[in-house]
């Protein structure tokens, strides 16, 4: 880890000012003046003005939250529009969420402040199954949802296999649970597309074995032991 980064992250100063601190030569790495862009490593001796830098334990945070429609999934959004985090309570403390949901979808939604779950849960080659609740402008049968199944072309790529069923049809709609292993832009919306019909009402309920139910609009609870070392698991 660079060592401004670590100084900040122990609460000793803002990156910026954790470069003044080196530059003035006030740290030293295992008994060396540290250099601006050094790195520490786990074990290293890190001193300020030759005292030892106590290195505080993070406080790894994990959160669910049952997003909205009409909020932002990011830290800041340049056109001012809310975002999740503006419905963080006070208690929660630096978290980000972990990937994304459309601004119009809705649903479950892991926030946490740990990077490395955070990477591996995005990856691409994590392939996490994700079911969305979509509801369908119209009637669908279960053979419409072939191509869905099989795989549908979008920017040239088809989608993974994935599975997708009715769970409930009228003249006016059609729910489909679809289970999707991929995290592509607007993902299921345009696998619908694809087949000439309208989503006009998307949420997720699970992330592999999470599930999005007991949690009202806009709430949000800590993950349980259980369920943080499932992720870890996974
Ligand atoms: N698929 C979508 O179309 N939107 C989302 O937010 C997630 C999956």
């Amino acid at each position: 880890m660079r060592i401004n980064k670590f100084l900040a992250e122990n609460g000793i100063a803002s990156r910026r000012h954790a470069d003044t601190m080196i530059s003035a030569g006030r740290i030293k790495i295992n008994g060396v003046i540290a250099s601006l862009g050094a790195n520490v490593e786990e074990g290293d001796e890190v001193l300020l003005d030759d005292q030892p830098i106590v290195v505080t334990e993070k406080k790894e945070e994990y959160y669910l939250m049952n997003k909205p429609k009409g909020v932002v999934c990011t830290v800041s959004d340049d056109r001012g529009r809310k975002t999740v985090m503006d419905l963080l309570p006070e208690n929660v403390g630096r978290v980000f969420p972990v990937g994304r949901l459309d601004y119009a979808t809705e649903g479950l939604l892991i926030l946490t402040n740990d990077g490395d779950l955070a990477y591996r849960l995005t990856h691409p080659m994590t392939e996490i199954p994700k079911t969305y609740m979509a509801r369908i402008e119209g009637t669908l049968t279960e053979k419409d949802l072939n191509p869905i199944r099989s795989g549908v072309e979008l920017d040239g790529v088809l989608t993974k296999k994935c599975k997708a069923h009715i769970v409930e049809t009228n003249k006016a709609y059609t729910k489909v649970h679809i289970t999707i292993t991929e995290g592509r832009n607007r993902q299921v919306r345009r696998m619908f597309e694809a087949i000439g019909r309208n989503v006009e009402f998307l949420k997720r309920i699970s992330i592999g074995q999470l599930k999005l139910s007991g949690l009202d609009r806009g709430q949000i609870r800590p993950l349980s032991a259980e369920e943080i070392a499932y992720l870890k698991g996974i």
